[in-house]
């Protein structure tokens, strides 16, 4: 059997309006379409892979309610393995995003609860058997003491095994508040940042954030920044800039952008690409082409053409 790709981070329940026009404070009007689904980068990013044809597994905490029944069952659904997850049962509440698209121009506003939730932590991690895995990805999430540290076991168990057998590791840089990720840059082999976080570090375009960032990366390492309808570039060992247009999706007269989730899909398929040995070129390609088409579709379901 293949070895699985681990995602770990936060699995939420995304509670979508669709809209019309964007709302006016105070302002009573009727949506296009209500729906609830599975949020959180880490649950998306394990969804896509799992339609992208990856052994696929989920990392995360999960409360008893029935947010936490309804993510269960979407996980169940997509296939993606969650056996390692832990629940905890003294009351914590599943973290929600109420999400507001606007069917004018895709865009979408998330309006997030996840107060006091609790992280996966290195002693739940530690737990793992790491000979299943060939890809482990981290959400930067605000525990950056924990990733840190399962990041390092996952370095000291790379340095007991063949090559061939040794784990890729990634961690995406996505929150600009989170400071504590600043200091995370040389613990993967591929970090993704994201548009606001490399704009909130004073670098004005893609180009300039790869390139100043990569210094801040290990050796042997590689640095990719998804920037929207520009597309994305990278930066790997070789130091030369890659970069791969935005694929714009095919919309049928009056079908909507849906903007939600297209920067973990890409993070899912540039992953499953570069697992599978292809190039960084071919990976940014495939990310772009993958999550553009994610652009025009409602969720994440029509990816599985993408499956090989
Ligand atoms: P997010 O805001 O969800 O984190 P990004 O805006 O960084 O994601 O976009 C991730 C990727 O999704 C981009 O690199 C691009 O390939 C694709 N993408 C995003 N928006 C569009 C769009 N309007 N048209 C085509 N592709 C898009
Ligand atoms: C999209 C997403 C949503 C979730 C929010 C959390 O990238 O994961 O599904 O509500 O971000 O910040």
């Amino acid at each position: 059997m293949s070895k699985r790709i681990l995602v770990v981070g936060l699995a939420c329940a995304d509670i979508i309006s669709v809209v019309q026009d964007y709302p006016e404070e105070d302002s009573d009007q009727r949506v296009l379409d209500y729906y609830w689904q599975r949020g959180g980068n880490a649950a998306n990013t394990s969804c896509v892979l799992s339609l992208l044809g990856a052994r696929s597994e989920f990392l995360g905490t999960f409360a008893t309610d029935r947010e936490a029944e309804f993510l269960k069952e979407v996980f169940q659904k997509y296939n993606v393995i969650t056996e390692n997850c832990v629940t905890y049962t003294d009351g914590v509440k599943t973290p929600t995003s109420i999400v507001i698209t606007n069917s004018k121009n895709g865009s979408r506003t998330i309006l997030h609860h996840g107060k006091n939730w609790p992280e996966i932590k290195p002693e739940h991690f530690k737990n793992l058997d790491l000979t299943q895995y060939k890809w482990i990805h981290f959400e930067g999430r605000p525990s950056c003491d924990d990733i840190k540290d399962m990041l390092l076991w996952i370095d000291e168990y790379n340095k007991t095994v063949d090559k061939d057998a040794r784990i890729r590791t990634s961690l995406e840089i996505e929150k600009t508040t989170r400071i504590g990720l600043d200091n995370l840059f040389n613990t993967a082999d591929t970090l993704f940042v994201s548009k606001d976080y490399v704009k909130s570090r004073g670098y004005n375009t893609k180009e300039e954030g790869v390139q100043k960032l990569s210094v801040k990366c290990r050796e042997g390492s590689e640095i990719i920044c998804p920037w929207g309808e520009e597309g994305a570039v990278a930066m790997g060992t070789d130091g030369i800039l890659h970069s791969s247009p935005a694929f714009s999706p095919k919309l049928s007269p009056g079908q909507n952008m849906e903007t939600l989730a297209a920067g973990d899909t890409f993070n899912a398929a540039f992953i499953l690409s570069r697992s599978k040995g292809q190039s960084l070129n071919e990976a940014l390609t495939f990310g772009c082409q993958v999550a553009g088409s994610k652009c025009g579709m409602k969720g994440i379901d029509g990816l599985d053409t993408f499956k090989s």
